[in-house]
């Protein structure tokens, strides 16, 4: 599919947003906050595609933020469309029913680090940096920075990364438990490819079942928390796959999962 500043791929199951404005380090504007939005739109009503990579092209960034040329004229209100806009994408990608992997390639600071933050789980070059730096530009994180930093990797170290505004080694990030794994840059893309074929092997019931029960039962109590896996356990109970499932294990065979989500 063309596209001006993301390219759009589907291969395998596996569809592919590349962030591509390497020119600016992959920097996010309106013009890809649309672009992407219409390919989740796609993501979203195509029932082959059971795994989402971001990444960025080129050989610097995955995203280096939101677009500090575009942004320096906002007026507040402006500002603050633009960051709700942001926030849609987000929620838009954590609400998928499929794995979202961020594969860090190079820089992922402020909305970039926002972004890769929404996603499922993060792999990242040894190379690559993280960061929340947008204080030394006088504002704050717009994409969610001060709310999932900080339930990812607690409240003090999300203080310190944002006011600070210090970027961080990727080494630095995995130590937080910001970041999953790290390859050598040349690895990521092979390592991360081979994840994401054996995420498409899975069930889509309950791997939607896994990512909504502790995206949506993070916040909650233990108690509720519980309940919300109870009643998802019923749901995948109900689904072709968990017959098929226990079935090949019984069988002693590879499962095919055939179970598609209502
Ligand atoms: N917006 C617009 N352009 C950007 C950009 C950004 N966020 N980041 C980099 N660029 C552009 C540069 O202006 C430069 O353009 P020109 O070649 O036309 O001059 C080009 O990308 C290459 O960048 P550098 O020359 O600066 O490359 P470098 O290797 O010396 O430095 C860097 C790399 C440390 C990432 C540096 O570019 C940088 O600090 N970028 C800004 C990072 C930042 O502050 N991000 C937060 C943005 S605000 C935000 O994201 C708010 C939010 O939460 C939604």
């Amino acid at each position: 599919m063309a596209y001006d500043t993301i390219i759009f791929e589907v291969e395998h199951g596996i569809a592919i947003i590349r962030f591509n404005r390497p020119k600016a380090l992959n920097a996010i504007n309106t013009g890809v906050i649309t672009e992407v939005n219409d390919a989740l739109d796609n993501i979203k009503v195509d029932t082959s595609i059971k795994v989402l990579i971001l990444t960025g092209e080129g050989d610097k960034a995955f995203v280096a933020g939101a677009d500090i040329a575009t942004m320096r004229d906002y007026t507040p209100l402006e500002g603050k469309y633009f960051s709700a806009r942001g926030h849609e994408i987000l929620f838009r990608l954590e609400s998928l029913p499929i794995p979202v992997i961020a594969c860090v390639n190079g820089f992922a600071l402020g909305g970039g680090c926002e972004l890769a933050m929404a996603c499922d789980f993060i792999y990242a070059a040894d190379s690559a940096k993280f960061g929340q730096p947008e204080i030394n530009l006088g504002i704050i994180p717009g994409f969610g920075g001060t709310q999932r930093l900080a339930r990812l990797v607690g409240k003090s170290r999300a203080k310190e990364l944002c006011m600070t505004g210090v970027m961080m080694s990727a080494q630095e990030a995995k130590d937080m438990g910001l970041v999953n794994k790290l390859f050598p840059k040349e690895e990521l893309w092979e390592e991360t490819i081979k994840v994401a074929k054996l995420l498409a092997a899975k069930g889509k019931v309950s791997i939607r079942a896994v990512k909504e029960t502790i995206d949506r039962g993070y916040d909650q109590d233990l108690r509720t928390g519980c309940h919300m896996e109870s009643e998802a356990f019923g749901i995948c109970m109900a689904s072709p796959d968990a017959r098929e499932g226990m079935g090949a294990f019984l069988d002693k065979r590879i499962p095919e999962f055939k179970g598609e989500l209502l």
